[in-house]
């Protein structure tokens, strides 16, 4: 009995100390992976996700005192984009794309703006986060720039990237007809590039090598994915070519300012890393592949030229569509080559996983969708209604939301959300990890995705889709953030 006995209490003090142990080393693994977050309440869910976006994108950011001023004119004027052909377009300071401006991050940017167009216009700065009240919306950030007025925009853009800016009045009209610019904001330290390239897609819906089709917002457009041009332009130049050196390493930054068209870009041949989607770097540089480069997104590359290509070419292509069509063409001089610049690809400094965050609620569906009525006959809804008859969405700034878009439409819709970036979470329910931040995500025929976003600034913002035509015929919206 005592032997016994005592063999039972030295083995219960065994297992003691085993579970003790055990506990010591998975708990705190158990604690990081909470496998009962699904049965978790959803404030709780909401609170961690909330938390891990802490510091990933700046809520303010420090003026350095420097202000650079830039003069728009928005008029008529002509482009050489067939040449020796005119067409009569509409530009910024008679340049199309219009000019680039260039900052630096903590820069006051001041724009003034005249208009000297036959109809109103504001700008947009697309992607850049930006006071309410300079965000461009007419009627709801601020009232149209008439014919021969002028405006004043000002801000200190938040992040550095690639962003790009136009018209939001009668866009599917003005950002056609040529209307839109780039906005470069550089890093404090800038990456060691050799060279730093902008390649403005677009294209162009031509009656003659010296005509645009005038009918905007057709009803063959609206039924559609917008207006598809017949003319593909780089820079608004046909298949330009970029001379490159052997061994250079190049930040490619690509814009879609198309109305409507899909751009998959590819760079057969060359090693090419995605480093920033729409404006912003993500986790980790990953390699180009089944990107869609949709209206409004913009990507920067990081493409090595091989040391040993001299005198080679390789085009980038776009693979969306039945034939493959060159937009570029990059030669690589024959001279010797330059020594390759080593240094790491950029990356976000803090980037929430987000990999809980389908366990968080849905907040708010929204149902895109076609009816008819309105004033072309068809309209594109946002919940059954058309802007500006659907109401907004009120979102609380600082916390963690999750967003479904259902489209119920077989057509695509870009949806583009003003003065917030989004993570994608889902396509169709299915879990995916991007790694990027996007102000536009494109949605195929009647898929369903969800995003997630802790909306920062406060402001009535745009939530739309960025095939202008889809918009100009209702598929808009507001989402207030208070
Ligand atoms: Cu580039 Cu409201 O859009
Ligand atoms: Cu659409």
């Amino acid at each position: 009995m005592h032997l016994f006995s005592s063999f039972k209490q030295s083995h219960r003090l065994l297992l003691t100390v085993v579970v003790v142990l055990l506990c010591l080393l998975i708990g705190p693994v158990l604690a990081v992976e909470s496998p009962a977050l699904s049965t978790q309440n959803p404030d709780t869910v909401i609170k961690q996700l909330t938390s891990e976006f802490q510091h990933a994108l700046p809520v303010e950011i420090k003026a350095n005192g420097e202000v650079k001023r830039f003069e728009l004119v928005a008029k008529p004027t002509v482009a050489g984009l067939i040449p020796p052909y005119q067409l009569p377009i509409w530009a910024y300071n008679d340049q199309t794309p219009g000019p680039v401006l260039r900052v630096n991050l903590g820069d006051t940017v001041e724009v003034l703006l005249k208009n000297e167009l036959p109809q109103a216009t504001t700008i947009h700065w697309h992607g850049v986060r930006v006071p309410n009240a300079m965000d461009g919306v007419p009627g709801v950030t601020q009232a149209p720039i008439a014919p021969g007025d002028s405006f004043l925009y000002r801000f200190i853009p938040k992040d550095a990237g690639t962003f790009w800016f136009h018209p939001h009045q009668r866009s599917a009209e003005q950002i056609e007809r040529g209307l839109y610019g780039v906005l470069i904001v550089d890093e404090p330290q800038k990456p060691a590039y050799s060279q730093d390239l902008l390649l403005v897609l677009d294209d162009w819906l031509l009656e003659s090598k010296n005509a645009l089709n005038e009918n905007f917002v057709s009803r063959h457009d609206l039924s559609h994915d917008g207006r598809w041009g017949n003319l593909l332009t780089v820079n608004s130049k046909v298949q330009p070519e970029l001379t490159v050196r052997a061994g250079e390493r190049i930040r490619l930054r690509l814009i879609n300012v198309a109305n409507g068209r899909v751009f998959a870009p590819q760079l057969p041949g060359l090693s090419a890393n995605l480093i920033a989607v729409d404006g912003l770097p993500g986790q980790r540089a990953v390699p180009l592949q089944g990107l869609f480069l949709a209206p409004g997104n913009r990507v920067d590359l990081d493409v090595v030229i091989p040391s040993n290509a001299g005198g080679q070419t390789f085009n980038l292509v776009n693979t969306l569509g039945r034939k493959q069509q060159t937009l570029t063409a990059i030669t690589v001089a024959t001279e010797s080559a330059v020594t390759t610049p080593r240094f790491a690809a950029p990356k976000a400094q803090q980037f929430p996983n987000w990999n809980q965050a389908l366990n968080a609620p849905i907040n708010h569906e929204f149902m895109l969708d076609a009816s008819s009525g309105g004033q072309y006959g068809i309209q594109w809804t946002i919940d059954d209604l058309a802007w500006p008859h659907n109401k907004s969405l009120s979102l609380k700034a600082g916390r963690f939301y999750r967003l479904r878009f259902n489209n119920r439409s077989p057509r695509l819709h870009p949806m583009h959300l003003h003065g917030q970036f989004f993570q994608l979470l889902a396509r169709n329910g299915q879990a995916v990890q991007e790694g990027f931040w996007r102000d536009t995500i494109l949605l195929q025929a009647r898929e369903t995705i969800d995003i997630g976003l802790v909306p920062q600034d406060r402001g009535r913002w745009a939530n739309h889709c960025h095939i202008l035509e889809h918009a100009a015929a209702g598929m808009m919206t507001m989402i207030e953030v208070k």
